[in-house]
């Protein structure tokens, strides 16, 4: 059983300020039931206090990125152990505004991921749509390459809590409407990448969410497809009430 994942990211909006106002509007109405997880990913700075403002709910707190070392000469950068000292439970990594913007590759993001591994601190990995046809098993499949790249020597064990997401590049703050269908198709398919790499438990047990253009009006569909195990919703999720509709979307 999967449990459902709905994550707010929001990239580089809202300070500080914001950000701990955001939480003391919506934390009386999270769900108290542990049978959907709920979390936002902001900038590093908010972290703590968005931590300490979320205490006695379950609200996640959520890092955008981190550094590829754990500590050193590296001027500027924040490394997975300071993001969890900050009270981060996940780490997004490898995001499409990562990959375009800062010309991130797989191997970079591998070396995120495994480092974040090491502190505790668990990885929300997301590939684009990127995929190739390739032999498998004597038949076609589409494989994700990202993410054979990405998880390169990355344990099986380790593979049971990380995250993943599908985000096709298209529908990342765009104004296209997020396809159900798409977006099971995509998220199967990355599923598919998971079961030829770590086979089928673990990739039955893999939790894999959808990106790019959700909103309170496609959720449910898009949360009703088989292999979508959760939403990472940008744009739709800076405003209180539409972020706490979108977290009902079983409602
Ligand atoms: O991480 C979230 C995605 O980039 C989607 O952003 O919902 O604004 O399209 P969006």
């Amino acid at each position: 059983m999967r449990k459902p994942f709905i994550i707010a990211n929001w990239k580089m909006h809202k300070n500080i300020e914001e950000s701990v106002a955001f939480i003391n509007q919506i934390k009386a109405a999270l769900p108290q039931v542990s049978d959907e997880e709920v979390g936002i990913a902001a900038q590093a700075v908010a972290l703590s206090s968005m931590k300490q403002t979320a205490r006695g709910t379950n609200l996640q707190i959520i890092a955008q990125n981190a550094a590829s070392e754990l500590a050193g000469p590296y001027t500027g950068e924040i490394s997975a152990r300071s993001l969890a000292d900050a009270g981060a439970s996940y780490v997004m990594l490898g995001h499409l505004e990562r990959r375009r913007l800062f010309h991130e590759d797989n191997q970079i993001i591998n070396q995120k991921v495994r480092s974040a591994l090491t502190t505790g601190i668990t990885p929300i990995i997301c590939t684009d749509d990127k995929m190739v046809q390739a032999e498998v098993n004597g038949e076609i499949h589409y494989v994700f390459d990202q993410l054979k790249g990405v998880l390169r020597d990355v344990a099986p064990a380790h593979l049971q809590k990380i995250v993943l997401s599908y985000e096709p590049s298209w529908a990342v703050g765009s104004s296209q409407t997020a396809n159900p269908k798409v977006a099971q198709q995509g998220c199967q398919r990355i599923r598919q990448t998971v079961c030829n790499l770590y086979g089928s438990l673990l990739a039955d047990q893999v939790r894999i969410l959808y990106g790019g253009s959700v909103n309170p009006q496609n959720i449910s569909a898009i949360m009703a497809q088989p292999d979508v195990d959760g939403a990472l919703i940008g744009r739709a999720s800076l405003r209180p009430d539409d972020f706490l509709e979108m977290v009902n979307w079983q409602q």
